[in-house]
């Protein structure tokens, strides 16, 4: 079954360099805007679960608070240094000022 976009914040709420968390159901997940480009990835860290929205926003990844796990925005893939489970990653969609959000199957 494949699902839909669904409306999770407005571009308004994430400025460039920054980082929002959002949910959308059951899933917790951190926005990022990378000049003006949209990703998002699960905020849980699978590391020791601290949140990855309160993390830092290096080019497209972002250092979790914790202990500095590097995760991608891209992929989802999480180094510390060794790899870690990777965490889920959203396609975003942009339509006027929404943003929407769907997990990528
Ligand atoms: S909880 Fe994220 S690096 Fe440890």
């Amino acid at each position: 079954m494949s699902q839909e976009f669904v409306k999770v914040a407005s571009t308004s709420d994430v400025p460039s360099g920054s980082l929002k968390a959002v949910d959308l159901g059951q899933d917790q997940i951190v926005i990022a805007n990378v000049n003006g480009k949209y990703y998002a990835i699960g905020r849980e860290c699978n590391h020791a679960k601290w949140d990855l929205s309160e993390g830092e926003l290096e080019g497209e990844s972002i250092t979790c608070a914790g202990h500095g796990a590097k995760w991608n925005l891209k992929t989802g893939e999480g180094s510390f240094p060794m790899p870690l489970e990777s965490e889920p990653v959203y396609d975003v969609k942009v339509d006027g000022s929404d943003i929407l959000l769907k997990k990528r199957e």
